[in-house]
């Protein structure tokens, strides 16, 4: 498929004689980014305003994505890193045109740091293994026309940071943002050093081409039906977390100050290797109750596990980085290519009570220090018990678009390709959201 068409495919499995509803199908759709021009060394970091993204009242069933090049081959972690994407939801003035943003306001989801990860989703290098899908009756409710103001419009959002490490001096080191090698005095490292248009340190008399790339993303998702979908909430829980506890004698409520990143320290020397492990710990009161529908961590290389646990002690997911062994995209050895998620079951719930203590702990190699790390922990909540469905097997059937042909025999399969070409946005000047 060329690669600058975005695919629609809609696969209805059809079960019964009867014809499924709207409801019933699962769609996924595939869009691009704008492109985004690399040089060796160089930094991009930009926002992309009012992306192509499924539209109207649906419920999102799964996000993906990853760094392709102009033919749509995946580029590997150790030609071009992804640091990171994040993809934010707004509500924009319908006047206004895609280039003002003054009339603009995210969205954010549901908590808990009030200064930023505002966002619906949002991961670096290990996206292309990591799970995101929605269990059923569950989805994340967007594009409700009850709950954008008169006179807006719902639009995403999209922040790309990659990091083109070819032919550089220290690659490990540019994908964690080390200042000195940015060409900043100051010490230690993180996205303050590595902004859009900055560049890491090349190989003396090194030379290479420009490289077109641009973030390819899957969107799943079925059309809204509140008597079969429960709505889940999203939580982002930081390990940086300052958490300040309310005071109700004084009416003041809890702030959650997220720094995001942190740095590690090597081990002292004379340690035995083996055993340099940095553990970062944050506990606080959480907000509100719910069911645990998926959990999921995000760390960077070099991490190597992070685990919420509830009042007690009691594990509520424990999330796991997975490295690559190899050379191709997905499998790039000494990089995160993806992180092991929780989906708890009916039979084995996992919940949480409104102001229960909540420790997320992040553990960290220390055998070489480590600078701009992060340990964030996505929660996907839902706040009532699923109702019974019966009719469960041939609702929301997803049909993967690898494995469709298999099941052509007795299905009703309907695939439509849309040539939607991506638009190509200005988004200089805005500050970049994390
Ligand atoms: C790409 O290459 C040209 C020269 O061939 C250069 O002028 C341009 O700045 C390069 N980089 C980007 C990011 O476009
Ligand atoms: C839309 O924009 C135009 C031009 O800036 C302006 O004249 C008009 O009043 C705007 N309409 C609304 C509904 O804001
Ligand atoms: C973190 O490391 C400590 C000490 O090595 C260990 O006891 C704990 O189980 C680890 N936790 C995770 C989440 O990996």
């Amino acid at each position: 498929m060329a690669a600058n068409f975005a695919m629609i495919m809609v696969t209805i499995l059809a079960l019964h004689h009867q014809t499924t509803a709207a409801t019933n199908v699962v769609k996924t759709e595939v869009f691009r980014s704008p492109e985004i021009v690399m040089e060796p060394g160089l930094v991009s970091n930009k926002n992309y305003f009012n992306i192509d993204f499924p539209r109207g009242h649906i419920g999102l069933k799964s996000f993906n994505a990853e760094l392709v090049d102009e033919r749509g081959n995946p580029v590997p972690l150790h030609e071009i890193y992804l640091h990171h994407w994040v993809l934010n939801r707004y509500f924009a003035r319908k006047n206004n045109s895609i280039d003002v943003h003054d009339d603009l306001s995210i969205v954010r989801n549901s908590g808990i740091c009030e200064n930023g990860l505002p966002q619906y989703f949002g991961v670096g290098a290990e996206t292309r293994r990591t799970s995101t899908h929605i269990p059923h009756p569950y989805a994340i409710q967007v594009g409700d026309p009850a709950t954008i103001p008169a006179g807006y419009e719902e639009g995403w959002v999209l922040n790309v940071h990659a990091i083109d490490t070819r032919g550089t001096d220290d690659k490990m080191g540019c994908t964690e943002c080390r200042c000195d090698l940015y060409g900043f005095s100051a010490s230690g490292g993180g996205l303050h050093c590595c902004p859009d248009d900055s560049r890491c340190r090349l190989k003396q008399g090194f030379r290479g081409e420009n490289k077109t790339i641009y973030l390819r993303y899957t969107v799943k998702y079925v059309d809204w039906d509140s008597s079969s979908i429960i709505p889940l909430d999203i939580y982002i829980l930081d390990v940086t977390d300052v958490w300040t506890k309310a005071d109700q004698s004084k009416g003041i409520g809890s702030t959650h100050h997220c720094k995001v990143e942190y740095g590690v320290e090597s081990c002292a020397a004379g340690v035995e290797k083996g055993g340099c492990v940095d553990t970062k710990s944050v506990s606080f009161s959480f907000p509100v109750g719910g069911d645990v529908v998926y959990g999921v961590g995000h760390q960077h290389a070099g991490g190597v596990g992070t685990t919420l646990y509830g009042q007690g002690g009691r594990t509520i997911c424990s999330s796991k980085p997975i490295y690559g062994k190899g050379n191709e995209a997905g499998n790039e050895a000494g990089f995160i290519v993806g992180m092991s998620t929780c989906y708890p079951t009916p039979a084995a719930p996992v919940k949480i009570s409104a102001g229960e203590t909540l420790t997320l702990v992040s553990n960290y190699s220390s055998i070489e220090s480590h600078t701009g790390v992060m340990a964030l922990f996505y929660l996907l909540l839902a706040h009532s018990d699923p109702k019974p469905l019966p009719t469960l097997a041939s609702k929301f059937m997803m049909v993967h678009e690898f494995v469709w042909p298999i099941v052509l025999l007795g299905a009703v399969v309907i695939a439509t390709v849309v040539a939607l070409k991506g638009r190509i946005e200005n988004s200089e000047g805005y500050e970049a959201m994390q």
